[in-house]
């Protein structure tokens, strides 16, 4: 489903180079849930981007799904990441002028699906979320655990091969982490793969594998306790 193989990335910040990732290679099944944890700077937030198709890496090789992420030309990229992949982010990213509804659909709406159908998908999928009350309400008028429900169904319109999230819980009180972690779980064992970022050890433990980074390399790659992966 994923494969990462022997991928760095070098920004160059003036003319000093920072090396972010060194070399990674690694591979994930299908129905699979990760978490990435790691010290701040260790090369979290860009293995994910890189994964998730929004930059490319400055050597190695991306599949995902069968597709390469890697030497093909932007909006080749712009589809896959639009086709392939459903993002979630610690601040939501919401646009605030729409409507939950509105921001769930506007994946399809760039894709130029047909409006009833993307109303209709929309609605069940804030349904599923919790949210079947609350499709005609603005971010504005929405807790910080409702607009993360909507960001998740947002990023689950395109039924994306893979669910990305970096810190999806950073900006949340312990209770309503535990909500959107049980969440993706559920979500998991329905058989959405994902693959999370982390700090939080109680957050990491929702997944079923744990991939620790440090420097911008892996450190460590282990199944959680309990789970028969
Ligand atoms: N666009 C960029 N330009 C230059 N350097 C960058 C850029 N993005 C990230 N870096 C550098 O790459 C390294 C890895 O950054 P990254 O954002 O992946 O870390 P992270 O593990 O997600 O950290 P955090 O836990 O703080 O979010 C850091 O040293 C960072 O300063
Ligand atoms: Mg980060």
């Amino acid at each position: 489903m994923i494969q990462v193989r022997n991928v760095s990335k070098t920004y160059l910040q003036g003319k000093q180079e920072i090396q972010a990732l060194h070399n990674i290679s690694f591979g994930m099944e299908k129905g699979e849930f990760v978490s990435i944890m790691g010290p701040s700077g260790s090369g979290k937030s860009t293995l994910l981007n890189l994964i998730g198709g929004i930059d490319q890496p400055s050597a190695g090789e991306i599949f995902i799904d069968g597709s390469p992420l890697h030497g093909i030309s932007d909006d080749e990229l712009t589809l896959i990441r639009r086709r392939k992949v459903g993002f979630i982010f610690q601040f939501f990213n919401l646009l605030p002028i729409l409507t939950a509804e509105e921001n769930v659909g506007l994946p399809l709406l760039l894709d130029g699906v047909p409006f009833s159908r993307i109303k209709e998908k929309a609605c069940r999928l804030l349904e599923n979320v919790g949210l079947g009350l609350r499709t005609d309400h603005r971010p504005e008028q929405l807790s910080g655990g409702e607009m993360q429900r909507v960001a998740i169904a947002r990023a689950l319109i395109t039924d994306p091969a893979v669910l990305l999230a970096d810190e999806p819980t950073g900006n949340l009180d312990s209770h309503i982490s535990e909500e959107i972690l049980e969440l993706l779980k559920n979500l998991n064992q329905a058989g959405q793969t994902i693959v999370m970022v982390t700090h939080d050890a109680r957050a990491a433990s929702f997944g079923k594998r744990i991939i620790r980074l440090k420097d911008g390399g892996i450190t460590e790659d282990v199944s959680v306790p309990g789970c028969d992966v």
